[in-house]
C-alpha cells in the first residue's frame, strides 16, 4: 500500500523536498522529492520530468552507503520510490558545509587555486546558507571567533563528519571511475547531537570521469588524468545544457549509485 500524503500535514517546502510530519511517529518525518531543479541559489529553475525519482535513488545509494559506514546521518530508509523517511531535525543548522578535493567552480574565483588542483587531505569551508546573499563563506578567523565566544564543539563534528563522508563517498566512486570533486552537505541537531542531514543527490557534489583507465591522481594537478567535459553533475544545468542532457547524466549517477551495495 503507498502512502497517503494528500492527508499529511506538510511541514516544510523548498526548491527539491517537500516534508511530512508522520502519523505514527513524531521523532521521524518523510521527504517527498520534487522535479525541479535550481541553480545560482534559485535564480535558474526547471522542472524535469522524472527528476525526483533519479534523485531519489541517488539519495537511498548513497545514504545506505553511509549508514553502512557508520557515519551519523538522519537517514532511516526509502519506503517507496521518490520517499525517504529520515530522523526529525531538533533543530537545523544554518550552514552548507564544502569538503574539496579538486579545486573546481567558485574557489577558482576567490582565491588562486587552479581549476584541477588536488588537495590532500581535503579542504572543509562553511558557508551560511542564504540565497539573496549567495550562501557566503565563513572564513577561519569568522568561526574560530564564534567556536570560541560559545565554546562551540558542532563546527568540529561538522567538518569531521563532512570529510568521512566525503571519503566514503569518494572510495565507492573510484570503483567506477569516476573522481568525486567536492561536496556540500548540511546538518542539524537530533537527540543533542550534530547529524548530517537533507539529501545527497546530483545537485550536491561534482564528479568528473577518469580521463582513462589507472589515473596518477597522486599529484599536485589531477586535470591531465580526469575528463571535465564528461562531467556527471548538476554543472551541466548550470553551464546551460539541455535539460534532457542533465537528466541524462543524473540517470549515469543514478546507474553507479545502485552498485554501492556491492562496494
Ligand atoms: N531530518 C529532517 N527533519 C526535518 N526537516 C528536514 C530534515 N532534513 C531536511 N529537512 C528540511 O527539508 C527542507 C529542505 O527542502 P529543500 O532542500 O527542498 O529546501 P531548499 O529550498 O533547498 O532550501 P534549503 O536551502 O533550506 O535546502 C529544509 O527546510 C530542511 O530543513
Ligand atoms: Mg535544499
Amino acid at each position: 500500500m503507498s502512502i497517503n500524503f494528500e492527508s499529511m500535514d506538510k511541514i516544510a517546502e523548498g526548491k527539491t523536498k517537500i516534508i511530512y510530519r508522520n502519523p505514527e511517529d513524531e521523532k521521524t518525518v518523510y521527504m517527498v522529492f520534487k522535479d525541479d531543479i535550481t541553480a545560482g541559489d534559485g535564480v535558474k529553475h526547471d522542472v524535469i520530468q522524472g527528476k525526483a525519482l533519479i534523485d531519489w535513488k541517488t539519495n537511498r545509494d548513497i545514504f545506505e552507503l553511509l549508514n553502512k559506514r557508520k557515519v551519523r546521518t538522519h537517514y532511516i530508509s526509502s519506503p517507496e520510490e521518490k520517499v525517504a523517511l529520515v530522523r526529525k531535525l531538533d533543530r537545523k543548522i544554518n550552514l552548507e558545509v564544502v569538503s574539496r578535493r579538486v579545486a573546481a567552480g567558485s574557489i577558482l574565483k576567490w582565491s588562486n587555486a587552479v581549476e584541477g588542483q588536488r588537495y590532500d587531505p581535503v579542504i572543509t569551508q562553511f558557508h551560511y546558507k542564504d540565497d539573496p546573499l549567495h550562501d557566503p563563506m565563513l572564513d577561519d578567523a569568522y568561526i574560530d571567533y564564534i567556536i570560541r565566544a560559545k565554546n562551540a564543539s558542532e563546527y568540529a563534528e561538522m567538518k569531521r563528519i563532512n570529510e568521512q563522508a566525503f571519503e566514503y563517498i569518494e572510495a565507492a566512486f573510484a570503483h567506477f571511475d569516476v573522481q568525486l570533486i567536492d561536496i556540500k552537505l548540511e546538518y542539524g541537531i537530533i537527540d543533542g547531537e550534530v547529524y548530517l542531514i537533507d539529501e545527497v543527490s546530483g545537485g550536491s557534489f561534482r564528479l568528473w570521469p577518469y580521463a582513462h583507465k589507472n589515473p596518477n591522481l597522486n599529484q599536485d594537478s589531477v586535470l591531465g588524468e580526469l575528463n571535465p567535459d564528461g562531467r556527471l553533475d548538476k554543472d551541466t544545468y548550470r553551464m546551460g545544457q539541455s535539460t534532457d542532457m542533465v537528466k541524462n547524466k543524473f540517470a549515469e549517477i543514478a546507474d553507479i549509485t545502485e552498485k554501492f551495495k556491492d562496494v
